[in-house]
């Protein structure tokens, strides 16, 4: 089987081959556009895992910049090129629930895209991976696995067994967090398989807020030693980046490697953002694109909900309807949903006028870092050097400010800071009119309408 990341014309991928054993959300795969270098650099990892020699990655990424459809694709090609690497793919949901219950989740839809795999039949993998669409019990995955005949066969029947004996023991909590992250590596360490997995987790920073471990207040300390799995090696991934990095950093220290997952680069996007244009009924031109591409920092999911058409937004053909759908997605759109429901975590905590007032001071001067004792300077602020320190990383844990070597920052998305602009002027304490005038005041934007006024004026010359 050839490798099947080929990359095609106009940063397209060739898809001959692929078989989509995950509905990948993009909806039509012909869509997914450009991740270069992230796409080589993973299945670059994932070739290493034959090797044994792949450590666990953190791949870390603000919200909507494509990391769950980056998951999505890898693990499509890995299933597609069946090369003894079983992709496994879990998505950690909102939601309260036991330790116990977790286990019982985890393994059956492990199981499932295991017996998938070797079954070569996706239904099992599109109802493993779909909430509410799994096997509901282990007895009934065991039913329906008897009739069945596939490598390895004995030995997935065996650990399930093995499952259903470690839930008659009643035990506490955490012993189910700790069985249930280390079913994949058991299984791949069974006498007799040489398959590998690969295990692509997302949505990680939901594991702590939402799996009741008993007394560990920390599940996500059970991946300590599965981590380290060379057979079964973990990429993990999640939408609160700087709590995703903290707890890495604090309760599995050395277990994974972060790799930042960088907006898409500017010619990505730009194709993209045409590509979109035109299933959309948009007239984009190159220039225009340009102009999306900047105020949206390149972060595909913000271009997608952009232009995807309401009632309220325009058909784009110019740079002032653009400034139209961005001001209706900032008030009312989805990318303000989006912002808020993410926001709200944060602005419970951040009830600190300091800290409001930090937050525009640092967005006011993006491009700029401070250490905490130079904002603390520059702002006149009156607070103990501890107590700021503490506020500036909540910001940051939220994503709200960046952080840099110990200084802080403005956010560089584009689409949060108008969004903190339109809507929480009031909470600031700051005029509407001052945040207006920052946004607007942003040179870029008036460089990129200069330079497509000029060129529509050459083209009208023609
Ligand atoms: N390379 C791409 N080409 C085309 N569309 C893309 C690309 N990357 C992402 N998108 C689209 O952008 C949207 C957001 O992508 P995705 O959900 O993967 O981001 P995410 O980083 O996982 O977001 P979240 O932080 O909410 O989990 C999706 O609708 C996806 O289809
Ligand atoms: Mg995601």
């Amino acid at each position: 089987m050839p490798k099947l990341l080929q990359l095609a014309d106009n940063y397209r991928w060739n898809l001959d081959g692929l078989e989509f054993a995950i509905a990948e959300r993009i909806g039509d795969p012909e869509n997914f556009i450009g991740r270069v270098e992230e796409l080589e650099y993973l299945y670059q990892w994932t070739v290493n895992i034959n090797k044994r020699i792949s450590r666990g990655l953190a791949f870390l990424g603000r919200r909507k910049v494509g990391k769950s459809l980056i998951l999505e694709r890898l693990y499509n090609i890995l299933y597609s090129e069946h090369k003894g690497l079983i992709p496994f793919y879990y998505e950690f949901t909102e939601g309260q629930r036991s330790g116990r219950e977790f286990y019982i989740d985890l393994v059956i839809r492990f199981y499932m895209q295991v017996v998938g795999y070797y079954t070569h039949d996706i239904t099992w993998i599109r109802a493993a991976v779909r909430r509410g669409k799994r096997i509901a019990s282990i007895e009934e995955l065991i039913e329906k696995i008897v009739p069945l005949s596939f490598e390895n066969k004995k030995t997935v029947l065996s650990c399930l067994q093995g499952s259903l004996g470690i839930l008659q023991q009643e035990q506490p909590l955490y012993e189910y967090v700790l069985a249930a992250v280390a079913a994949p590596d058991g299984f791949a360490t069974t006498p007799g398989v040489e398959d590998k997995i690969v295990q692509l987790i997302d949505e990680f920073q939901y594991f702590n807020m939402y799996i009741d471990a008993g007394v560990e207040k920390k599940p996500c300390k059970a991946y300590m030693s599965t981590a380290e799995s060379k057979v079964a090696p973990l990429l993990i991934t999640g939408s609160l980046m700087g709590v995703v990095a903290q707890e890495i950093a604090r309760y599995l220290p050395q277990r994974f490697q972060p790799m930042n997952v960088p907006k898409m680069k500017a010619t990505e996007t730009i194709a993209m953002t045409l590509n979109y244009g035109q299933l959309y009924g948009h007239t984009i031109t190159p220039e225009i694109a340009e102009y999306i591409t900047y105020i949206t920092n390149g972060i595909p999911g913000r271009i997608v909900e952009l232009l995807s058409p309401a009632v309220a937004k325009p058909t784009i053909t110019s740079f002032d309807e653009v400034d139209v759908a961005l001001d209706y997605e900032v008030r009312e759109g989805a990318i303000k949903n989006d912002w808020f429901e993410y926001l709200v975590l944060a602005m419970d905590e951040v009830n600190d006028i300091n800290m409001r007032r930090m937050t525009y001071f640092l967005c006011k001067n993006e491009g700029t870092l401070y250490y905490p004792s130079e904002l603390k300077e520059a702002m006149g602020l009156d607070i103990d050097e501890l107590k700021l320190r503490k506020e500036l990383d909540l910001l940051y844990k939220y994503d709200i400010i960046e952080q840099h070597g110990g200084q802080y920052g403005g956010v560089f998305d584009r689409t949060l800071k108008k969004v903190l602009m339109v809507n929480y002027a009031d909470l600031f304490n700051l005029p509407l009119a001052e945040f207006n005038a920052y946004f607007k005041n942003d040179s870029m934007l008036d460089y990129l309408k200069e330079r497509a006024e000029l060129l529509n004026l050459s083209l009208a010359v023609i």
